[in-house]
This record gives C-alpha cells, sequence and structure tokens, in this order.
C-alpha cells in the first residue's frame, strides 16, 4: 500500500481555521499516573506546528477500551491533558465533553494557537462503529481534520475515518514520517532487504510473510513461530510451543522461499528450559533435535552468529517480534545480538512497534535505527500491504 501521495499539514492553510487533530493518546497508566509519555511527546511536532501556524487545536483520542462507567473512569484523557501541557510548557485545556454542547462552546471559543483537548472518543461506542452520526458531530467542531494516530490507523472508527468524509483531511508529521519511511522501504528497498521476523505465532505472521516474500532478499525467522517451521522440516521440538494446523502452512511458505530463490533463514540451535520460567533449567540443542521435556526459548549462539551476519551487509532491514522469551532476562540473549547487530549495520533499519520496539528502546539503540514505528498492530498490517483506513482516507496531492 503506497500513501505517498497524501496530502500533509503543510499542503493546507490552517491560519485561523479549527483543526481537529486526532492523536493515539493511548498510553499506559498506574494508578491515573501516566507511565510511558512517549505517544504524547511523538504528537507534539504536529501540534506545534498547527499552533505556530495559527490554528486553534482541538486534540481528540482514544485511551484503552473503556466498556462501562467504572472502566470509563479509568480512561480519562485527563492526565494526558495535564502532561501535554508539562511537555509544551503552555496551558491545555481540556474538556470532559465529546461531541455536547460544553465541546462546541468550548471549541467555538478557541482562540488561534490555543489548545483543547476533548474527553476520550470511546466513551461513545457510536466511534468503534464508526457511526456516520458521531463522525459528522465530531467533523463539527472544526474546519479542518488531521489524522496523526498512526498506531489506531488500522481501525476504521469515527475520529480515524468517518471524520474525513465532513472536512478536508490531511496527515500530520507522525502520519507522514511513518509513510515516507515504511512505505518508502517496501516499495523501493535499498538492497540486500533482510526482513527478521520473531513472534510466538506463525498465524500472526502469515500476512506479513506472504507480503514479505515477494520482496525481500533474505527471510529470517526466529521466536516460537520457527519451531513450527522446524516441525515442517521434520524436526524434534520437544515441548517447543508449536502450531500443528499450521506446520502445512509452514512447508508452503518453505517451498514458496525455495522456488523464488531467497535465503530463508531458521535457528542453527536453540536454548531451550525444562519448564515455562524464567528460573527453569537451561539446555542448548541443535535444531531440530529439542528432546522431549524441554521447549525453545531462545536462538542459540550460532544461530545469533547467523542472523547477525545476514544483517552486516543488508542494505534494509525490518524488524517486527522478538528471537525468544525477551522479556526474562536468561532467554533475551537472541534478540539482544540481532538488536546489536542492527544497531551496529549501515542498513536503514525499521522497526515495526510493539515488543521489537520496546526491546531496542530498553537496551539504548533507539537512536541507532533509521525509525522506530509508533504503532504495534497498525505497523503490522502495514507490512502485511493491507490498507489502513486511517490513512487511506485522507486526501490525495492534486
Ligand atoms: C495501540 O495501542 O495499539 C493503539 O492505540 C490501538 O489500540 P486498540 O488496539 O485498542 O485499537
Amino acid at each position: 500500500m503506497n500513501y505517498l501521495n497524501k496530502k500533509t499539514i503543510e499542503d493546507i492553510d490552517v491560519a485561523g481555521k479549527k483543526v481537529l487533530v486526532r492523536c493515539d493518546f493511548n498510553v499506559p497508566l498506574a494508578d491515573g499516573v501516566i507511565t510511558d509519555d512517549k505517544r504524547i511527546r511523538e504528537s507534539i511536532r504536529t501540534i506545534q506546528y498547527l499552533v505556530d501556524h495559527g490554528a486553534a487545536v482541538i486534540l481528540c483520542s482514544h485511551l484503552g477500551r473503556p466498556k462501562d462507567e467504572e472502566s470509563k473512569k479509568a480512561c480519562t484523557l485527563a492526565p494526558v491533558a495535564k502532561r501535554l501541557g508539562e511537555l509544551m510548557g503552555r496551558e491545555v485545556q481540556f474538556t470532559t465533553d465529546i461531541i455536547g454542547d460544553e465541546a462546541h462552546a468550548k471549541a467555538a471559543a478557541l482562540k488561534s494557537g490555543e489548545i483543547l483537548v476533548i474527553e476520550n472518543v470511546r466513551f461513545f461506542k457510536e466511534e468503534t462503529k464508526n457511526d456516520p452520526e458521531f463522525a459528522k458531530a465530531l467533523a463539527s467542531l472544526a474546519d479542518i481534520y488531521v489524522n496523526d494516530a498512526f498506531g489506531t490507523a488500522h481501525r476504521a472508527h469515527a475520529s480515524t475515518a468517518g471524520v474525513a468524509d465532513y472536512l478536508p483531511a490531511v496527515c500530520g508529521y507522525l502520519i507522514q514520517k511513518e509513510i515516507t519511511i515504511m512505505g518508502g522501504a517496501l516499495a523501493d528497498p535499498k538492497r540486500p532487504f533482510v526482513a527478521i521476523l520473531g513472534g510466538a505465532k506463525v498465524s500472526d505472521k502469515i500476512g506479513v510473510i506472504t507480503n514479505l516474500i515477494d520482496k525481500v532478499d533474505t527471510l529470517i525467522i526466529g521466536g516460537a513461530m520457527a519451531y513450527t517451521f522446524s516441525l515442517a522440516k521434520g524436526g524434534a521440538v520437544g515441548d517447543s510451543k508449536v502450531e500443528e494446523d499450521k506446520v502445512d502452512l509452514a512447508k508452503e511458505i518453505l517451498d514458496k522461499a525455495a522456488a523464488k530463490g531467497i535465503k530463508f533463514l531458521l535457528p542453527l540451535d536453540t536454548v531451550a528450559a525444562d519448564a515455562f520460567d524464567p528460573n527453569a533449567n537451561i539446555k542448548l540443542f541443535e535444531a531440530g533435535t529439542i528432546e522431549d521435556g524441554w521447549q525453545g526459548l531462545d536462538i542459540g549462539p550460532k544461530t545469533q552468529e547467523l542472523f547477525a551476519d545476514a544483517v552486516k551487509n543488508a542494505g534494509t532491514v525490518v524488524w517486527n517480534g522478538p528471537m525468544g522469551v525477551s522479556e526474562w532476562d536468561r532467554f533475551a540473549a537472541g534478540t539482544i545480538a540481532v538488536a546489536k547487530a542492527i544497531a551496529e549495520s549501515n542498513a536503514i533499519s525499521i522497526i515495526g512497534g510493539g515488543d521489537s520496539a520496546a526491546a531496542i528502546e530498553k537496551l539504548g539503540f533507539a537512536d541507532k535505527m533509521t525509525h522506530i514505528s509508533t504503532g504495534g498492530g497498525a505497523s503490522l498490517e502495514f507490512l502485511e500491504g493491507l490498507e489502513l483506513p486511517g490513512i487511506a482516507c485522507l486526501n490525495d496531492k492534486d
């Protein structure tokens, strides 16, 4: 999917206009305190541009998946508005209203350069249903719509897509960056193009594998997914996590990779444990020889070297999914080795959101990467080549 022709905030005159910006303020909270404000910080460039260019800025977002009155209390955007004000060093107004009289009055009174955050759009069930009336009501707060919520761009909701039916609709800097770097790499990658896919299930990554197998020079498979491939090759996987019903699919993928002549790298060795426990006993096995009673939880040292070697001379690397149970220190070495190899390479490096992004941040390699996506599910769907409704709905350049 190529969105490089979408209009951005720089293609539209925002001076003196009310601009509704859909952000992804879905931040982690513990007892009402924001524990990671990355998504708020990432939204500032767009907001600052709009403020500097004379727009009155109305911000909306979801937070969590509130279902009832009790869960709504824990999902208010009030702490986000406060934190945004602190980070920007300016007043950020907040209303507990969304499309009612108070929200309209506050939006109408908002002057150029002022910022208002409205309450969590998911407090209305119409939001996730992409209800046209709700979208229209949201749109009536503003003159222009800006979507900058890449993390939610795979959702066809009222505030991410529906609202674009009623207003001029452009993307902010965050979405622009994601589509330029990720879209650019997929459309015209600097070669060799290496994709590293990890995580637990083949079924979660099948769409990405199918899309990337036609584009890459090397496909690397790590994580528990590799044991399903090992089984497909007739290997012994012991008690490792496998998807028996995906073994035929794994065989088909192996055949396709062979027919295309791409390098398809699977682990050579495995760090296995005698229980799914951070303190379990550990034993190293050659791939395909894992004994019963043992389950693979990380790639072994030979595999680390093989994967690092493939990354060394890459032109482009896309990485999504850890190589093992990286949240446990004793099974994190494979993920660390891959992160280090990418950091040391000269490749254009793109890290899909979620666990691999978290691993890179935790290891302090973030500034060595070309791009770390702010979307977990969204970046996965982008890599799968699926349409992202939150971007598809935006206006094209003339
Ligand atoms: C995310 O955190 O992945 C996005 O904010 C989307 O959230 P959702 O899965 O609740 O739609």
